[in-house]
């Protein structure tokens, strides 16, 4: 067995990339180190894994070597059809790296087929469309280009979906050519059709016939292609393990400065939590003041509410007086009526009287001033009397020196009789 294994075969890729060929690498390795094709073609190269593979193979074991990989590098219905993008990256690799020995032909493979002389190409690797007629048309028409040493490479052997005919193909080859296939990858078929094969390659065909060494070499490039596969999921894993990584930072950094925003609201918060306390305090003496004049409100509002019970009961009262009132004065202004029309009749009474009053009035103004006439003429009767009484009494004392006058007043009126007389009766 381990003559089909060489250190090339645990190599890796430089150009791992995502292809249904990708499980192929390391026999193609040891193929290659073995063959040391000196012209390589392949039909079909889309993003050029299988292509860079042989092209890395050759460069490294140093082997002098002419490449070509014809591709229309538009798809097809198998591979999908791309844009020229994908020619672009092919391009810019290959002549980053193998410029000196590979070429690309962008064509149909019928097209770029007169570029190679007959009994030219050592390895030929066939992977374009997968139909059978695909696979069938492209074996025979190069077959002939086919040098000596010439080996061909059938990829797809293994599909048997889609349309897939490569498998049919390979049927038939398997018949008429030495071979050796491997059925994981999709499945790689390879033949010798040329007569002067290298001795490791006639020893691998050789082993097609020997089902459990065929066995160990399938399981040991199985498991070194399933290596590959698992790299590059792991290579996509980790792609996508940095693309998170990147975004988690991204999200940290997001994270951190939302701590910090939060950290700032926190405080703001324990700022309002205090204030907030502070307002609680507030609120409860206020709360407890408020419970204080509510129940002041209410000992009011009793007193309010007896207050208008009295006052209902005063009103009440009052309008029960007034009412009384109101009657009582109905009847007294009826009295009042009454006594007016009495005093007015009175009045009437009482002007008659006046007038009559003035009557004697006037009768007693003039009896006084008769009064006062008869005074004063009494005056100066007074007054003669007085001067006559003198006279008399100078006369008495003339007359009787002695003689007591205490009796004269008895004797005025007979004097005044006499006086009256003697001035013609006006007493
Ligand atoms: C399965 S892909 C090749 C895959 C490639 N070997 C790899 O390692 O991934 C098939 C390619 O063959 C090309 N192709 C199919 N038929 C063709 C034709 N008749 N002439 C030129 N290119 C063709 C398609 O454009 C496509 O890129």
């Amino acid at each position: 067995m381990k003559k089909f294994l060489f250190e090339g075969s645990f190599w890796f890729p430089e150009r791992l990339i995502p292809s249904g060929w990708i499980e192929h690498a390391p026999f193609a390795y040891w193929l290659i180190n073995e063959h040391r094709p000196r012209l390589l073609v392949e039909l079909g190269t889309h993003t050029g894994y299988s292509y860079f593979v042989f092209n890395q193979a050759l460069k490294r074991l140093n082997v002098e070597a002419r490449c070509f990989a014809i591709d229309t590098w538009g798809g097809d219905e198998h591979a999908g059809y791309y844009g020229d993008e994908v020619f672009r990256e092919v391009r810019a690799y290959n002549d980053k790296w193998y410029w000196d020995f590979s070429e690309l032909i962008r064509s149909t493979f019928d097209e770029a087929i007169d570029r190679f002389a007959d009994g030219t190409i050592d390895l030929l690797h066939i992977d374009g469309r997968h139909f059978y007629e695909d696979a069938s048309n492209d074996f025979e028409k190069w077959q002939p280009k086919l040098s000596r040493r010439g080996i061909v490479l059938f990829h797809d052997t293994n599909v048997r979906v889609n349309g897939f005919g490569v498998h049919r193909l390979w049927d038939e080859l398997k018949g008429k050519y030495p071979y050796f296939d491997f059925v994981h990858g999709h499945g790689l078929g390879i033949i010798a059709v040329g007569s002067e094969i290298p001795e490791a390659l006639s020893e691998l065909f050789a082993a097609s016939a020997d089902e459990r060494l065929t066995n160990e070499i399938r399981g040991i490039y199985s498991r070194l292609g399933a290596t590959l596969s698992e790299r590059l999921e792991l290579n996509r894993l980790s792609t996508i393990v940095t693309e998170l990584t990147a975004q988690l930072n991204i999200r940290d950094r997001l994270i951190e400065s939302k701590n910090n925003d939060i950290a700032t609201r926190d405080d703001i918060i324990l700022g309002k939590d205090k204030l907030l306390e502070e307002r609680w305090d507030e609120l409860q003496k206020l709360s407890t003041e408020l419970t204080l004049r509510d129940e002041l409100i209410a000992r009011k509002n009793e007193d309010i509410a007896a207050r208008d019970d009295l006052i209902q009961a005063k009103d009440k009262a009052f309008e029960e007086r007034l009412v009384n009132f109101t009657a009582e004065l109905a009847v007294r202004d009826k009295l009042i009526l009454q006594r007016d029309e009495q005093i007015t009749k009175k009045e009437a009474v009482i002007e008659a009287k006046y007038r009559k009053l003035e009557g004697v009035s006037d009768q007693l103004t003039r009896a006084e001033s008769e009064i006062v006439r008869q005074y004063k003429l009494l005056a100066s009767t007074a007054e003669e009397l007085s001067a006559t009484k003198a006279m008399l009494k100078t006369c008495g004392n003339w007359l009787c020196p002695h003689s007591d006058l205490s009796e004269a007043p008895a004797v005025v009126p007979k004097i005044r009789r006499i006086l009256s007389s003697r001035k013609g009766g006006q007493d």
